[in-house]
């Protein structure tokens, strides 16, 4: 039995590289397909966004002199090329999805219309929504947290290559400590960095819960939406 019926799942761009340090590793897109599409066969209805830091990141373009809202609309364009990479490894796998943007480019993907994606939810299309918010200034967590809210998502997976949230970097230091559990407030007083705040917040305000969790190893997609105790739930 599933524990959640519709799930939006935050994918960061630099999660595609792999073990490269730029740009998509097909091994990894296979795998988060297969992970994806072992929660669909379920009858989960699921959203996407993901990030397009393996391609662009303006933010840290805009420290090397690109004008940020140039380099966030850059880095839009970005999570475009991500959600058609995603969308041609599930449709490979033969889970219809169907891609929206929130930045009109229709000889590409549909436009974001939330009526509309909430229609192929309820079809079990997968929707993967590109572009993030279509605006400058906001990250894809924003935009993750915002369409999970637009299309009343019991939930907000975050998928990292960690096995949850910790009190200091896992990678970095070995004794860092897993928390299972944190609130809102937690998260956001000792900037644990889960996502940013404005994402956190707009999660708080509608009662969305954020669960953080290793989306590398496999099965824990299926482990997490089955109920198991995986990741971090922030709530
Ligand atoms: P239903 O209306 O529920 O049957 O949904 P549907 O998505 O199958 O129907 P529709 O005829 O709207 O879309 C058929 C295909 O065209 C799908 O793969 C859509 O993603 C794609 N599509 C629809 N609108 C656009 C658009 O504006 N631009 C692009 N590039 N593709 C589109």
């Amino acid at each position: 039995m599933a524990k959640f019926k519709r799930v939006l799942l935050k994918l960061s761009g630099e999660s595609l590289m792999g073990t490269k340090s730029f740009g998509i590793d097909p091994e990894i897109v296979e795998h988060i397909a297969s992970e994806i599409s072992s929660v669909s066969k379920m009858g989960i209805e699921i959203g996407i966004v993901i990030g397009g830091g393996n391609i662009y990141h303006g933010l840290s373009a805009s420290k090397q002199g690109v004008d940020r809202v140039t380099g966030d609309m850059m880095g839009m364009l970005a999570t475009v090329i991500n959600s058609l990479a995603i969308q041609n490894a599930l449709e490979s796998k033969k889970i219809n999805t169907r891609v929206q943007s929130a930045i009109k480019m229709d000889e590409i993907c549909e436009p974001l219309i939330i009526r509309r994606a909430v229609r192929h939810l309820e079809k079990k299309r997968i929707v993967v929504f590109a572009s993030g918010t279509g605006e400058p200034y906001f990250t894809t967590d924003t935009a993750a947290a915002l369409r999970a809210v637009e299309i009343k998502a019991d939930v907000i997976i975050k998928g990292t290559r960690v096995d949850g949230v910790y009190d200091s970097d896992p990678e970095k230091n070995e004794n860092a400590k897993m928390f299972r559990k944190l609130s809102y407030k937690e998260a956001l007083i000792r900037n644990l960095r889960i996502m940013d705040l404005t994402a956190i917040t707009l999660c708080s305000e509608n009662l969305l819960p954020i669960i953080v969790f290793n989306m590398n190893r496999k099965g824990n997609l299926k482990k997490l939406i089955s109920g198991q105790n995986v990741g971090t739930i922030i709530s």
